[in-house]
C-alpha cells in the first residue's frame, strides 16, 4: 500500500533548468515523485535558461539526464514518457527582458507556484525583480535558493537583504540539503518520541557529542568553486550546523516551522567562539589512490582545506561542559557520516573484576546503511561467570523496515515536495544562516589573518594527525571512519 500523500498542482519554473544540479537531482528526483504518484498530472515543470533550445530539445536532454542520474527507475519508459510531456522551456534572458513575456504566459495563476532559483546568487535579485516587473509572482509564490547563501555575514545579509525586498520570509525555502536526509529527521523522532533518550540528553549524562562527515569524492572539476570556498564554508558552516542544532536543541512545543527554527537559531546562538588551537585544518595530498588537493583544485599554491576539526561548546544549561567534536573531509578513507553521544562512565560499578570502561553510546548514521545502534553492556553469554561485555543493538533502516526501505526518499525530492505543500520546516531561515556566518565568520578570518597553512593528509586516510590530537588531548576518540 502506498503511503504517499500527493501535492496539489503545481508549476515550478527552475531557473538554470539546464544547469548540473537540475540534471543530476531535481528532475531525477521530480521524475520519481511523479512516478510514485505524489506530483499530480496537471503539474507543470517549466525548464528556463540561457540556451536557445526549445522544449522539445529541453525534454531530449532532461531524458538523457535522467537515464544517467534517475537510476533503475528511468528505464520505465511509459512513466518517462509521461513525465516528458509535463516539461516545459522557456528561454530567458536573467538580466534583460527576453523571454520573460513567455513565461509570464506559461505559468498559472491558479496552481502552488513556485520558482527554483539553481543559478549564481548574483542572479538572485535580478530574477526577483523580474519575476515581479513582469507580474509573474503572487503574494503565494514560493522560491527556492541553494546555496552557497553568501560567503559571509555581509554577503548573507546582502542576499537576505535582496529576496526579502521582493518576497516574505514564508515565500523563501533555502535548502541545506542534509535536512532532507531521511536520517536527520529521524533525529528528532528518536528525541522526541521517545521517552528513553530525552531525559538523559544534557550535560549529567552526555560525555560528549561527535558529528562526522567523512567523505571519499575529491574537488576534482569543482575546483573553482571549492578552492574559493574550503570545507568551513562548503560543510562546517550549513550541513555539520545543521546536524548540531538538531541533535543539541530544546524540544520545540511543536514540530512547526517557526518552533524548530526558534531553536535552532537558540543553539546557534549559544556556540562559543572556536579557540585557534581547537581547530585543526587539512589539506589533502596525493595517496596510493589518487593526487593532492592542489592538483585536484589545479591551484598548485592553495592553502584551502579540504578537512576541518573543531572542538565547541554551546553555553547554555543544558550543554555546559559538554564538548561537540565536528570533523569534515574530503577524500577521506570511507564515505561515513554519523553521529555519535557518548554517555558518561558509570560511577560505581558492582561487579568485582569488571575493570574495562563501559559506556553507552549512540551512534546515529546518515549514510551509507542509514540507520541507528545503542551500545549496551550485557552479560557474556555462556558460564564465565559475571563478565561484562559490549553489544550493539543495531537498527540498520534498511533491515528492520524490509522492502520499505526502498520507499526512503532522496533528500531534494522530499524538500521539493515540501515546498509544494508550504512547509518550511527543513528549509533554513534568514535569521539562521545570519547566526550561523557570525559564528563562522572570525575562525575564517583568523586564518587569513595569520596566513594559516593546513596540515597535510595523505588522500585515503582519516586525515591529520593533529585531529587525531585533538580528542588524544582531553582523553578521548574519534570514532572509526569505516
Ligand atoms: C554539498 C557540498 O553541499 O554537499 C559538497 O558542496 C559535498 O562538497 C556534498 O560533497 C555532500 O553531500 P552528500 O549528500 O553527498 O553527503
Amino acid at each position: 500500500v502506498s503511503r504517499v500523500i500527493p501535492v496539489e498542482t503545481f508549476d515550478l519554473v527552475i531557473f538554470g533548468g539546464t544547469g548540473d544540479l537540475a540534471r543530476r537531482k531535481i528532475l531525477p528526483g521530480l521524475f520519481r515523485r511523479f512516478r510514485s504518484g505524489q506530483t499530480p498530472e496537471g503539474s507543470r515543470i517549466i525548464g528556463a535558461a540561457r540556451s536557445e533550445i526549445d522544449s522539445d530539445g529541453y525534454r531530449v536532454m532532461i531524458a538523457e539526464a535522467i537515464a544517467e542520474f534517475g537510476g533503475d527507475e528511468a528505464s520505465d519508459s511509459d512513466s518517462l514518457a509521461a513525465f516528458l510531456a509535463t516539461l516545459d522551456y522557456v528561454a530567458i534572458d536573467a538580466k534583460g527582458d527576453g523571454g520573460w513575456a513567455d513565461l509570464a504566459q506559461k505559468v498559472r495563476s491558479d496552481v502552488v507556484q513556485a520558482f527554483y532559483f539553481s543559478v549564481a546568487p548574483s542572479l538572485f535579485g535580478d530574477l526577483a525583480e523580474r519575476l515581479h516587473s513582469h507580474k509573474i509572482a503572487t503574494p503565494d509564490s514560493r522560491i527556492v535558493v541553494e546555496k552557497p547563501f553568501g560567503r559571509d555575514l555581509d554577503t548573507a545579509r546582502a542576499l537576505n537583504a535582496v529576496l526579502s525586498t521582493h518576497f516574505n520570509e514564508d515565500q523563501i525555502y533555502r535548502i541545506d540539503h542534509y535536512l532532507g536526509k531521511e536520517t536527520v529527521q529521524n533525529l528528532m523522532a528518536v528525541r522526541f518520541g521517545n521517552v528513553l533518550f530525552e531525559p538523559l540528553w544534557n550535560n549529567h549524562y552526555v560525555d560528549h557529542i561527535q558529528i562526522t562527515v567523512a567523505e571519499t569524492v575529491s574537488v576534482a572539476g569543482r575546483g573553482s568553486y571549492y578552492d574559493k570556498s574550503g570545507a568551513m564554508r562548503d560543510m562546517v558552516q550549513n550541513h555539520l550546523m545543521q546536524l548540531l542544532c538538531l541533535i543539541a536543541m530544546e524540544p520545540p512545543s511543536r514540530f512547526g516551522a517557526d518552533e524548530v527554527r526558534d531553536e535552532k537559531l537558540k543553539v546557534i546562538r549559544a556556540l562559543q567562539p572556536v579557540a585557534p588551537h581547537h581547530i585543526v585544518r587539512g589539506q589533502y595530498d596525493a595517496g596510493p589512490d589518487g593526487p593532492s588537493y592542489r592538483n585536484d583544485a589545479e591551484n598548485p599554491r592553495s592553502f584551502t582545506e579540504s578537512f576541518v576539526a573543531l572542538k565547541c561548546h554551546i553555553a547554555n544549561w543544558r550543554w555546559a561542559g559538554v564538548p561537540f567534536y565536528l570533523r569534515t573531509g574530503k577524500r577521506m578513507k570511507a564515505r561515513s557520516s554519523e553521529i555519535t553521544v557518548v554517555f558518561k562512565d558509570l560511577g560505581h560499578t558492582i561487579f568485582e573484576g569488571d575493570t574495562a570502561r563501559h559506556r553507552n553510546i549512540l551512534s546515529i548514521r546518515l549514510q551509507p546503511n542509514e540507520g541507528m545502534d545503542l551500545q549496551v553492556t550485557i552479560k557474556e553469554p555462556g558460564p564465565g561467570g559475571m563478565r561484562l561485555i559490549d553489544v550493539p543493538l543495531d537498527m540498520t533502516f534498511a533491515d528492520a523496515l524490509g522492502a520499505d526501505a526502498e520507499e526512503v526518499t532522496d533528500a531534494y525530492e522530499r524538500l521539493i515536495m515540501d515546498v509544494i505543500r508550504g512547509n518550511q520546516t527543513l528549509f533554513m531561515r534568514g535569521d539562521e544562516v545570519e547566526a550561523a556566518w557570525r559564528w563562522t565568520d572570525p575562525i575564517i578570518q583568523g586564518w587569513e589573518a595569520r596566513n594559516d597553512v593546513p596540515k597535510l593528509y595523505d588522500a585515503g586516510s582519516t586525515g591529520p594527525e593533529d585531529a587525531m590530537m585533538l580528542l588524544h588531548r582531553d582523553g578521548r576518540k574519534w570514532r572509526e571512519v569505516k
